[in-house]
């Protein structure tokens, strides 16, 4: 693989990522948090001791802040500088500030490693002949989110 290839490549799956995380956080209300005193928020009062979550699922799809927001369209960051490490509140899938996923340059480095690699190796094909618009997209949500309908991908030999 050539460098520039390479970069093209790290870069085109760095979008789908956040694109994925914007979409579909696998943590979609964050870890339980508590207020340590009480704070004056946009003009709401949240009490001391409140538990507060953090609904990053529906900060993903808020049409003030994102362009068509239920689809997938990477390239939305293509001239965007926000990222998922915390410095930008619209997309924080991995929370922010001092509770801050640990996890998460070992998940960022894993993630890219992964996707490349599935699809350098091999070609895909949906299983029973679906076509990709057909794919059941429901979720069910819990401290982990995931796909209703488990995806069924069947990996060919390049
Ligand atoms: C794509 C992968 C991952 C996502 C989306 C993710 C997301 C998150 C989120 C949203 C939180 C809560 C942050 C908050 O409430 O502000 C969290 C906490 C945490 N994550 Fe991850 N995480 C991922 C991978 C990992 C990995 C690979 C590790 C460890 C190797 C890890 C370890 C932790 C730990 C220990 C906490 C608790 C931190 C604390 O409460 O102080 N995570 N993660």
């Amino acid at each position: 693989m050539n460098l520039l290839f390479q970069q093209a490549l790290f870069n085109n799956i760095w979008f789908i990522m956040k694109e994925t995380l914007r979409l579909h956080p696998p943590v979609p209300f964050l870890i339980p948090h508590k207020a340590e005193t009480e704070v004056e928020m946009c003009s709401y009062v949240v009490p001391k001791s409140a538990q507060v979550l953090v609904n990053v699922w529906a900060m993903g799809r808020d049409s003030s802040v994102w362009q068509n927001p239920t689809s997938f369209m990477p390239e939305r960051f293509l001239e965007s500088e926000i990222d998922v490490k915390g410095r930008y509140f619209e997309l924080i899938p991995f929370g922010a500030g001092r509770r801050i996923c640990p996890g998460l340059p070992l998940a960022h480095r894993m993630v890219h490693l992964m996707l490349a690699s599935l699809l350098y190796t091999f070609n895909w094909k949906l299983a029973h002949d679906l076509k990709p618009e057909d794919i059941d997209m429901t979720e069910k949500f819990g401290i982990a989110l995931h796909k209703s309908e488990p995806l069924l991908a069947v990996p060919i030999k390049v």
